[in-house]
């Protein structure tokens, strides 16, 4: 049975929230925004990760890619589409058999659209890595703490539009470091070690 609180507009609805409530409620809000490192968020991550696939589809990145189309096929190979003081949007071309190795994003927030190809994503859930297939046109965000490894799907996945594996990626504030990590024996994490890097999911050549 549904609630008949459902049913309410926000507007009714806060008219029956205590007014602490609220102002405690607004008060939670502001500190967990103040200490976010970036303003921005992960629905506008998504939303630049979005447009930069669809761009790179249009041919708008033409000049950045590799010439004649000679996409890499040994190594995972990536190009900086757009910077600025608050975010970098990334285009990744990933290979068979190179995965990132469990990684964070250090003080980043980030989000990616797969435009071509599939993704596998190994996320860490505080008990076990956990696998889901990002296939073309799908996206995911990565909030603060987030330990990943990806990989480039197995070649039965759904090919797109382009040869190559290729995803948007983007991050704010831009990247500075990610930590690398290993799942020990007791189902925990162990952090190996922690680079200085701008570049996207792990390095490339
Ligand atoms: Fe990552």
């Amino acid at each position: 049975m549904r609630s008949s609180a459902l049913t309410l507009s926000p507007r009714a609805l806060s008219s029956h929230v205590p007014a602490t409530s609220r102002l405690s409620a607004d008060v939670t809000d502001r500190a967990i925004a103040s200490a976010l490192p970036t303003r921005l968020r992960p629905a506008d991550l998504l939303r630049l990760t979005d447009e930069g696939a669809e761009d790179v589809l249009a041919g708008r990145y033409d000049h950045l890619l590799p010439p004649g189309g000679a996409w890499p096929r040994e190594e995972r190979w990536a190009t900086r589409l757009s910077a600025d003081e608050e975010v970098d949007v990334w285009l990744i071309s990933w290979v068979p058999d190179r995965s990132t190795e469990l990684h964070d994003h250090a003080g980043s927030l980030g989000a990616l659209t797969v435009l071509s190809g599939a993704l596998s994503e190994f996320r860490w859930n505080g008990r076990e890595l956990r696998e889901r297939t990002l296939s073309a046109g799908d996206q995911a965000s990565f909030p603060l703490g987030w330990v990943h490894d990806v990989v480039r799907a197995p070649e039965n996945a759904v090919p797109g539009p382009l040869d190559p594996t290729l995803s948007v990626h983007a991050y704010s504030p831009p990247l500075t470091a990610m930590s690398y990590y290993e799942v020990t024996g007791h189902g925990t994490l162990r952090r190996n070690r922690t680079v200085l890097t701008d570049q996207p999911e792990g390095d490339v050549k």
